[in-house]
């Protein structure tokens, strides 16, 4: 399977990130509204953001079942969605982030329910699964919208600035779709 395919939804295209796009993610990414529900911090520098990116492109053609998308509204990237596969457990972690202005449109969830095919249909997966801060149910709802179901709760799963976040956890197997 080629890394990172292109897909496509409705109203969204997701394909692979390139450095055209720094600028307008480190657009996005410098809000604070959008890096709350996140483990990365706010207003980096012009920098750090080209870094990001940087690194995300290298390893599309290196790395070995590498999955990280920009979503694409009329070409312009508004969004990230990233999926780690675990090949031993035939399981994937995903994980995304949306422009503020996109926000409550249906697009992450329009999103997230194509890369929930994508990993069981097309790479084979059993199991995909996500979680999220307590304070940010925004995306527990997306989750629960794309079929995944509510697992439970890691308590103080995530460190940010020193801040304990417990986690609430997602998923949803293969068998679950029949
Ligand atoms: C969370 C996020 C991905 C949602 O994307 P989106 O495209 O706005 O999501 P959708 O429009 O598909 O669905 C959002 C749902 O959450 C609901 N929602 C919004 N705010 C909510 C809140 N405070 N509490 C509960 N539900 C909420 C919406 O009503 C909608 O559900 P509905 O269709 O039943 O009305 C987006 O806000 C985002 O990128 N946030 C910043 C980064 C982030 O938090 N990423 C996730 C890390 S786990």
């Amino acid at each position: 399977m080629e890394n990172t395919p292109r897909l496509v939804t409705k109203r969204l295209v997701l394909d692979r990130l390139t450095m055209a796009d720094v600028s307008q993610v480190a657009r996005w990414l410098s809000s604070d509204a959008v890096c709350r529900g996140l483990l990365l911090l706010p207003h980096r520098s012009p920098e750090e953001y080209a870094e990001m990116i940087r690194r995300v492109v290298e390893q599309y053609d290196t790395a070995e079942d590498y999955f990280q998308w920009a979503i694409r509204e009329n070409g312009v990237c508004i969004g990230r969605m990233s999926l780690v596969v675990n090949r031993r457990h035939q399981s994937g972690m995903m994980a995304y982030s949306l422009a503020e202005s996109a926000w409550g449109k249906g697009y992450m969830t329009e999103a997230l329910t194509r890369v929930i095919d994508f990993a069981f249909d097309e790479l084979g997966l059993n199991r995909i699964e996500g979680d999220h801060f307590v304070e940010n149910p925004a995306s527990g709802r997306v989750m629960e919208k794309s079929g995944m179901k509510k697992e439970g709760y890691a308590r103080q799963k995530y460190c940010k600035e020193g801040v304990f976040h417990d986690a609430v956890l997602y998923a949803v197997l293969k068998s679950d779709r029949t």
